[in-house]
């Protein structure tokens, strides 16, 4: 094939490649100093970019450089996101089976994450990718997600990937 025709190592562009071998930018650097930023205050963050910038992969980059003894990462990427997939999809990478009222379920991962923060220590990082193909409900839910001890803390670092749009 043409790789070694043009002294490639590996194919250009590819999805498998991994996050040590990546073009190293500033901008990405920048990007993964924002978002280690908002995982170690808890916060709430947006990135955004065309279809086939690099979101992704820069995220995969940046999780895969938490420590994985503070913080979990959950990820979730669905265009047909509910609120009630959100919570399951969350609680069932926290090893939970997801009460079925959305209220309960919801109920149900604030007290999952404040049991993995107050033993473990670990904060959980979310990433919703895609996050342009969410409804108005599920942006909605979000706002509420985040209102934690009568808006007084954050229970999670939320990121929410998606395309300019978003
Ligand atoms: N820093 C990088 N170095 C090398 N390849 C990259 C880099 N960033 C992205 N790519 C490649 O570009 C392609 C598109 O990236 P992707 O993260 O899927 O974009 P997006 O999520 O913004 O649509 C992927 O195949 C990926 O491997
Ligand atoms: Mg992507």
């Amino acid at each position: 094939m043409f790789e070694p025709f043009y002294h490639l190592n590996q194919t250009p562009l590819s999805r498998v490649i991994l996050t040590d071998k990546l073009y190293d930018s500033l901008s990405m650097d920048e990007i993964i100093g924002r978002l280690n930023y908002a995982a170690e205050r808890q916060l709430f963050a947006v990135l955004t970019g065309d279809c086939g910038t690099g979101k992704t992969t820069t995220i995969r980059r940046f999780t895969q450089g938490l420590d994985a003894a503070h913080y979990n990462v959950l990820y979730l990427s669905g265009s047909k996101l509910t609120p009630r997939h959100f919570y399951k999809g969350l609680l069932e990478q926290l090893g939970c089976e997801a009460k079925f009222y959305r209220g309960d379920a919801k109920g149900q991962l604030h007290h999952e994450i404040e049991l993995m923060r107050g033993i473990h220590g670990i904060q959980p990082v979310c990433v919703v990718d895609e996050a342009h193909l969410l409804s108005r409900e599920m942006l909605e839910e979000v706002r509420f997600l985040l209102n934690f001890k009568m808006d007084s803390q954050s229970p999670m670092a939320l990121i929410m990937v998606g395309q300019s749009k978003l």
